[in-house]
């Protein structure tokens, strides 16, 4: 049994209020100056909106606390307590003054019930992290809309009906004129004539200049800030551009650097993913560790049959490595420290002479022997695109094939296999090695 009232109700009891709200914004306002709405409907609408706003401030608590036998007392107490600022506009918006003052423009309090539009933001963010910053921009356009609306209205107050008794082409040409001035564009074809729509259009042209700062500032955050691949390919390729200017590098090394950073930005292998990982603890970190590192763990025969144990251990002991077209990797009779494995790409493996031993593709690992017998390296690796590949370091390679042997075992036999495949290859087809030196 549940032990509290089922959550998708009130996730809808909040959109169904925040469109009121919205609604009431939108109507309240345009209803002072217009009066499209009768008495008897203000007065029905008011009766509605305090109960239904009443009971918003209450009723999830409530419910909860009855639930859990408490005292709802307590609950008020709580609510205050938590939420001093919003509690308030809550408890303010919800009282029926224009019922008991019959007063029209106690009407426009009702708009602080709209601080719920934040409330349903905030939850929606965290809900959709991915589209946090659409979020920002549409919370944004609306509340802009909102002003907009607010001041055409005030504006209509101060003008009166200037073009004609329609009250929409009315609206139309104060939206008009609110969007020109908000926006600093001011066209001068409407313009303040009274010491007090002078007033009101300074009030306008500083929200502008304020309000367009706060957006330029937010689009740029969230334009550089959106992709951290992106960004940090935009860094690189001014350190570049700087360098570049002080030291004499020729135009195909540049190149060369530029088209490994475009690549890299490409796969999104810009991002620190191990300076990401360092936040998190321990258990996530393994977690989302194996995650990020799926493309590996599910591609590799080798790690797809080991335990959870080790595909945890593993992922978080592998580093991501970019290889460029034509980059050695390490040659035949180098120490050995490290080993790698392919997720994409194309490398050659070479004897001395550049004679192609063999290819490695998608799925394969290399530089194993050195680590495995304590020998220098027995061939030279050429990446012959650029390759995806992992790296796993001396030190972890001994400490993963101490703890886990039935990976060694398993290695070892791919690497045997491996071989007597290319002695196969080498013994019938006696052409293959000229054939595949590379031109
Ligand atoms: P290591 O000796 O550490 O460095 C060179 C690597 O090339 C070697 O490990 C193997 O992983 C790999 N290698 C050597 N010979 C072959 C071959 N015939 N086919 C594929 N890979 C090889």
């Amino acid at each position: 049994m549940a032990n509290t009232v089922n959550p998708i109700y009130r996730i809808v009891w909040n959109v169904v209020i925040t469109i009121i709200s919205i609604v009431i914004s939108i109507f309240y306002p345009a209803d002072l100056i217009f009066g499209f709405l009768s008495k008897s409907h203000i007065l029905s609408i008011e009766v509605y909106l305090t109960v239904v706003y009443a009971l918003d401030i209450f009723i999830w608590d409530f419910l909860n606390k009855a639930w859990h036998k408490e005292r709802f007392l307590d609950s008020i107490k709580q609510l205050s307590e938590q939420s001093g600022f919003y509690f308030a506009l809550d408890i303010i918006s919800a009282l029926p003054l224009y019922l008991i003052f019959n007063f029209k423009l106690l009407l426009l309090l009702r708009l602080l019930k709209l601080n719920k539009v934040g409330e349903m933001t905030q939850h929606l963010r965290q809900w959709a992290i991915r589209y946090s910053s659409h979020l920002t921009i549409l919370f944004f356009i609306f509340w802009l809309g909102m002003i907009a609306h607010w001041y055409s209205c005030g504006w209509l107050l101060l003008r009166g009906k200037e073009i004609s008794n329609d009250n929409w082409s009315n609206y139309i040409n104060a939206l008009y004129w609110c969007i020109t001035t908000l926006t600093t564009v001011g066209y001068g074809d409407i313009v303040a004539k009274t010491n007090i729509q002078k007033l009101y259009s300074i009030l306008i042209e500083i929200s502008g200049v304020v309000i367009y700062g706060y957006l330029i500032g937010n689009v740029v955050n969230i334009l550089s800030k959106k992709d951290p691949a992106k960004q940090q390919f935009n860094s690189n390729l001014e350190k570049l551009s700087s360098l570049t200017h002080f030291r004499k590098i020729p135009s195909e090394l540049q190149n060369k650097i530029r088209d490994y950073h475009l690549y890299v930005w490409k796969k999104r292998l810009g991002f620190d993913e191990d300076e990401f990982l360092k936040g998190l603890p321990a258990g996530l970190k393994r977690e989302v560790s194996l995650q990020l590192k799926k493309d590996i763990v599910e591609r590799f025969p080798l790690f797809q049959t080991s335990d959870k144990n080790f595909q945890f251990e593993i992922a978080l002991l592998l580093k991501p490595v970019t290889a460029i077209p034509g980059e050695i990797i390490f040659k035949e009779g180098d120490t050995g420290n490290e080993m790698f494995f392919v997720v994409k790409g194309e490398l050659s493996v070479l004897k001395t002479g550049n004679e192609l031993l063999n290819i490695l593709r998608d799925g394969d690992f290399f530089g194993e022997i050195a680590l495995f017998k304590n020998i220098p390296r027995t061939a030279t690796i050429r990446s012959e695109t650029y390759c995806d590949l992992y790296s796993l370091d001396k030190e972890n390679f001994d400490f993963v094939m101490k703890k886990y042997p039935e990976f060694a075992s398993k290695m070892d036999i791919q690497t045997n296999l491996r071989n007597e495949l290319f002695n196969f290859i080498e013994d019938n087809l006696p052409d293959k090695s000229s054939d595949g030196e590379k031109k």
